[in-house]
């Protein structure tokens, strides 16, 4: 499972949504759920991650699955020593059961999942995509507005580079009436997702600069960081130019509805925003912030999808994920 597009099928949402209500609730009350002992996911980070990481190792071991794997694969594998992707790949696909991995390379996950037989999660590939996030996301929403339809939804920042952005809206673009807005400097949003969107008639899209102007009729307010590490220094010169325009604060979160939600996928950039994190420090405890809910329900929704491809074929919801898209597009 490397990319969104493969989820189309609603049934596969809300199989998976129960699922995670079913470990969430195990969870919650300390029963036992390890169907899948005497299990291995194998993960391969080569890029940074926290939550994503530390989510799915809880989750394959809460399913009673041991983990292995390398946190830092760039300097600790055999990349290293000039190893491929692909090569890594295959001379380890016997150890593990199902792959996790995460890459500073967009497709590099749809190369993995053609490489190898096992299944392969994409944990985030480049500026590309990261699937599971946009379904922790879909799940936060899901279950906070008891649909997923008829959402109007605001992406604020980086819809250039962030793979969070292009998983969730195409998530959001099989659905049916949602209302898609770009917060974002002019000319920002790429063109393979303008298109993807445009094509699709569950989604209308438009773009604007003003986040004031979204602020009282959005369901959604998905708040990006700048993804400075893809950009260059002319870039990030460019863009620190316009960013703290699209900074939210508490005067912003006090003008949402009642029922409106903030989420991010974390981490703000607190300490690298030159005195602008996208989010304020002053919002994490207003009402409408659900990000670090949002990000623990990402245990339940990794547990759920782990679950499904542990189990393989004879799962009901294994044969609804679609197939992989083709290379490079
Ligand atoms: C995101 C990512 O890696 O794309 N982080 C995460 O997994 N929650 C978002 C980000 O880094 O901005």
């Amino acid at each position: 499972m490397v990319d969104t597009r493969q989820l189309k099928d609603p049934e596969f949402l809300a199989g998976l949504f129960e699922l995670a209500d079913q470990y969430k609730a195990a969870v919650a009350q300390h029963r036992a759920a390890r169907p899948h002992e005497g299990r291995i996911v194998a993960s391969f980070f080569y890029q940074p991650s926290t939550r994503t990481k530390l989510s799915f190792d809880a989750a394959a071991k809460r399913l009673g699955a041991e983990v292995i794997g390398t946190e830092n694969a760039r300097e600790f594998s055999s990349a290293y020593k000039g190893e491929t992707l692909a090569h890594s790949l295959r001379a380890t696909e016997e150890f593990a059961d199902v792959f996790v991995l995460r890459h500073d390379r967009s497709f590099a996950a749809l190369e993995a999942a053609r490489t190898i037989a096992k299944p392969v999660i994409n944990a985030g590939d480049g500026t590309n995509q990261h699937p599971t996030q946009a379904l922790l996301d879909h799940y936060t929403i899901s279950r906070h507005f008891g649909r997923t339809d008829d959402l109007r939804v605001a992406f604020v920042g980086d819809a250039e580079r962030g793979r969070t952005v292009r998983s969730l809206a195409y998530l959001l673009a099989h659905g049916s009436g949602n209302r898609i807005t770009f917060v974002s400097p002019a000319g920002t949003v790429p063109e393979d997702m303008r298109r993807y969107l445009r094509e699709k008639d569950g989604v209308t899209m438009d773009e604007t600069v003003d986040l004031e102007a979204v602020l009282p009729d959005v369901d959604v307010l998905y708040v990006t960081r700048l993804q400075w590490e893809y950009a260059d220094a002319a870039d990030q010169a460019r863009l620190k130019e316009s960013y703290h325009r699209f900074q939210v604060r508490r005067e912003h979160a006090d003008r949402m509805q009642r029922e409106s939600i903030i989420l991010h996928p974390l981490p703000i950039n607190t300490e690298k925003s030159d005195g602008f994190p996208e989010i304020a420090p002053g919002v994490d405890g207003h009402p409408r912030a659900r990000y670090f809910k949002q990000s623990n329900n990402g245990l339940y929704v990794r547990m759920a999808l782990l679950d499904v491809l542990l189990t393989g074929p004879e799962h009901p919801l294994y044969g609804r994920i679609g197939p992989l898209p083709e290379a490079g597009t």
